[in-house]
């Protein structure tokens, strides 16, 4: 950090990594500095930039000679005398790990985007950030550009949040507003988001609900201070909606969503985290979430209800939010100051078998023959699951029958099912979707 004249200080920053997150921000960086001293005081000034490959011109206007702003050595850069903030967006988990325990332990504020890592290791690197007296921001881990970290973590500190409820998978938000917009198939609407480079090339990640998952376990650590890790989080992904489950949702004045849900539940401080396919009423405000955006629904106690909407990924809306941070670190050490957050204790997480208050939407297949009602209401009864509508609908020998539940528990509901199952009467169970309650 250097001071160039009274009222501008320099701070210097060193990027790990330069692909599209990188490149944005580097570009970005340059745009913006000049109105940024004027309205901050602060010149930021980009003078290292790790890559893997020196060879790539990755077009980025920069201040400095390339040749001595880019190396391939990331550790120099982390721990270099001529940086003061490091921006970490490698990605993977085992490297930048490394490289950011070492940019904090040498004193340097970090800022990354890197939700793998945060959500199997955030608390660990929370607290080396805090024994140094360093900021470690986050902003573009989830959501991206949307602000989301910062509000939980800064304006909602105090509040007692109840829950939050996120669509925050771009990509399977772009297939099934698809799916329901335009009544195309799961496999139609994947290739054409992996055509329009949404969905990768394997989409396990996003479409069976892995990253979503992650970003929840940072969300429910973040809203309720506690350390909640990927692994605690039950995911379903949306490979198995089928288009007939899409009409019924439409019907019944429904949508689909991919919905990470965290909340307080029980009397002893437990968080339940959970990302599944749901079917959300049409007035609820996540139901105009479409396409590739994402938004945060949170619900606190004084605040009420409120919600975030925006772009949850993308080179220039996660360079924005990379840059926010950066901004408030670089200010933070202009005032040797940073953002305490801790300490974290483990979570108690309630388990999805625990769940107890629910409504489902349950999908059963059946040979369309006399008396068959009556037996499979006989097993939600049996279960003590509660029938608040049910349509049925005749496809030849066989029927569709879909049932929406009162609210149940999720154990009396796996035993319905497996009840079902074994019945010779019952052909199939479709989808078991769970539905938004108030
Ligand atoms: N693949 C993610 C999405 C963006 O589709 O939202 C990165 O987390």
């Amino acid at each position: 950090m250097t001071d160039q004249d009274a009222s501008v200080t320099t701070v210097r920053v060193g990027l790990l990594g330069c692909g599209t997150v990188g490149t944005s921000i580097a570009n970005l960086i340059h745009r913006q500095r000049d109105e940024i001293a004027t309205r901050t005081g602060i010149r930021l000034d980009v003078t290292r930039i790790a890559v893997r490959d020196l060879s790539v011109d990755r077009g980025i206007e920069l201040a400095h000679p390339a040749a001595e702003v880019f190396t391939g050595d990331a550790m120099a850069v982390a721990v270099a005398d001529d940086v003061d903030v490091v921006i970490e967006l490698i990605g993977g988990v085992d490297l930048p790990r490394t490289l950011i325990s070492a940019a904090l332990d040498a004193g340097k504020p970090v800022v990354t985007g890197n939700k793998a890592l945060l959500a199997d290791h955030g608390a660990e690197l929370f607290a080396k950030a805090e024994a140094n007296r360093v900021d470690l921001l986050f902003e573009a881990a989830v959501a991206a550009g949307i602000p989301l970290m910062r509000p939980l973590r800064e304006s909602l500190l105090g509040e007692p949040i109840r829950r939050v409820l996120g669509i925050i998978n771009g990509t399977t938000n772009f297939i099934l507003t698809k799916m329901t917009e335009e009544g195309a198939s799961y496999d139609e609407t994947l290739a054409e988001a992996q055509a329009l480079g949404y969905a990768e090339a394997d989409p396990t990640a996003d479409v069976e609900g892995f990253d979503a998952g992650a970003k929840a376990a940072i969300i429910a650590t973040i809203a309720f201070g506690v350390e909640v890790v990927a692994d605690d989080v039950h995911h379903e992904g949306i490979s198995t909606i089928t288009a007939s489950d899409i009409e019924y949702a439409t019907r019944s004045g429904h949508v689909i969503k991919l919905i990470a849900t965290a909340e307080r539940v029980g009397e002893a401080d437990e968080v339940a985290v959970r990302v599944h396919p749901t079917l959300v009423p049409l007035d609820h405000p996540l139901a105009a979430v479409r396409d590739s955006f994402n938004a945060v629904f949170i619900e606190g106690g004084a605040v009420g209800e409120l919600m975030l909407y925006g772009r949850g990924a993308g080179g220039d809306p996660t360079a924005s939010a990379v840059l926010g941070d950066l901004i408030d670190a670089a200010s933070n050490l202009r005032s040797s100051s940073y953002a305490r957050f801790g300490p974290l204790p483990r979570a108690s997480v309630q388990a999805i078998e625990q769940l107890i208050d629910t409504c489902y939407s349950l999908t059963i297949l059946v040979t369309d023959e006399p008396g068959v009602l009556s037996k499979v209401a006989d097993a939600f009864g049996r279960h003590n699951v509660s029938i608040r509508s049910m349509e049925q609908e005749g496809l030849d020998d066989e029927a569709r029958l879909i049932f929406i539940t009162h609210q149940a528990a999720e154990r009396d509901v796996r035993e319905t099912l497996a009840e079902l199952k074994a019945l010779d009467s019952v052909r199939d169970i479709g989808s078991v979707l769970r539905v938004v309650s108030s």
